[in-house]
């Protein structure tokens, strides 16, 4: 089964209230954001002089690898390896799916919150806290950062999008005709960066014994940095079947 939940890209942060005017959807609200952020304060600080608490300071947490606050010591190991392992970047989009379900984003965490329900306090929340990211440029490039505009820039989140989250059971990542598809699929789009014959520092050689199937889906779906994203070329049964075949037995590069 497919879980979809509304999904977000702040495509614009805006500065201007004739930008507002512009955008169809509601903007969020980092005033409906300061009242709850109430829900994490017992754990996390933020503004001048916050120090890390049970949980580590959400000052500069956009544009954070995920699991390295300097001189928080408290992370659980599945935080640090969706950091170090996975490079989880938090921006815009990963906090969103992240405060959406932080046990489904990355299991193992010991952030002890259940996750936000509705989109409007999500995106309200994130237009609240990424004033304490002053340094941060968004994902949309589109905000010249400056520490007093932050407070004033609106991340627009997009309702009608929505994120998969997909199911990848051992059952499915086992399934023969998934693996095969993968495969296929690998053969025509994969192979000539990832495989073993491909020009050399094109792409490096996978790892699978090293990756989670979310990990590996990720990078498909959205891409990183030199490595394409395939969201808008290939479904979401194709993408989880290049996944299931990338950790499968049959892989070969
Ligand atoms: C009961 C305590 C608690 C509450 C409430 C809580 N958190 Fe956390 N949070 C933590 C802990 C502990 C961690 C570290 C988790 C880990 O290492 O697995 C964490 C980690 C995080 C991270 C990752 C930070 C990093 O440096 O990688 C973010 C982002 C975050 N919390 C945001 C929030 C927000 C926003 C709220 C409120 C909606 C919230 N948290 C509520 C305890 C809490
Ligand atoms: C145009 C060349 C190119 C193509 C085509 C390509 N990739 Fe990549 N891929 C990259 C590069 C470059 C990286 C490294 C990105 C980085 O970490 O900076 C990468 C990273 C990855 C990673 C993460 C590896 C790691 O250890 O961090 C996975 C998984 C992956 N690719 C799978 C695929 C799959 C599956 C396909 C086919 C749908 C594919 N790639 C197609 C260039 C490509």
């Amino acid at each position: 089964m497919i879980k979809l939940i509304p999904y977000a890209v702040a495509l614009l942060l805006l500065a201007t209230s004739s930008i507002v005017g512009k955008v169809a959807n509601a903007a969020a609200n980092p005033v409906k954001g300061e009242e709850l952020f109430k829900q994490c304060i017992a754990c996390h600080a933020r503004g001048d002089g916050a120090e890390h608490g049970v949980g580590p300071t959400l000052n500069h947490v956009f544009g954070r690898i995920a699991g390295t606050a300097e001189g928080y010591a408290n992370y659980s190991e599945a935080m640090r390896n969706k950091g170090t392992a996975d490079n989880l970047l938090w921006t815009e989009k990963s906090l969103y799916i992240f405060l959406a379900g932080p046990e489904r984003y990355v299991p193992g965490t010991t952030m002890g919150f259940k996750g936000l329900r509705k989109e409007q306090e999500i995106k309200d929340l994130l237009a609240y806290l990424i004033a304490f990211s002053p340094a941060y440029t968004p994902e949309s490039g589109q905000l010249v950062a400056a520490s007093d505009a932050a407070a004033a820039t609106l991340p627009v989140l997009k309702s009608e999008d929505e994120v998969e989250l997909p199911e990848l059971t051992e059952a499915f990542l086992n399934d023969d005709a998934a693996i095969t598809l993968g495969g296929e699929l690998w053969a025509k789009q994969c192979r000539h960066c990832h495989g073993s014959s491909a020009y050399p520092g094109k792409a490096p050689k996978l790892k699978p014994a090293r990756y989670k199937p979310e990990f590996v889906f990720d990078r498909i779906t959205d891409g990183f940095r030199k490595m394409p994203a395939w969201k808008s070329v290939f479904t979401l049964e194709e993408r989880k079947a290049l996944v299931a075949y990338v950790l499968s037995r049959k892989f070969s590069p």
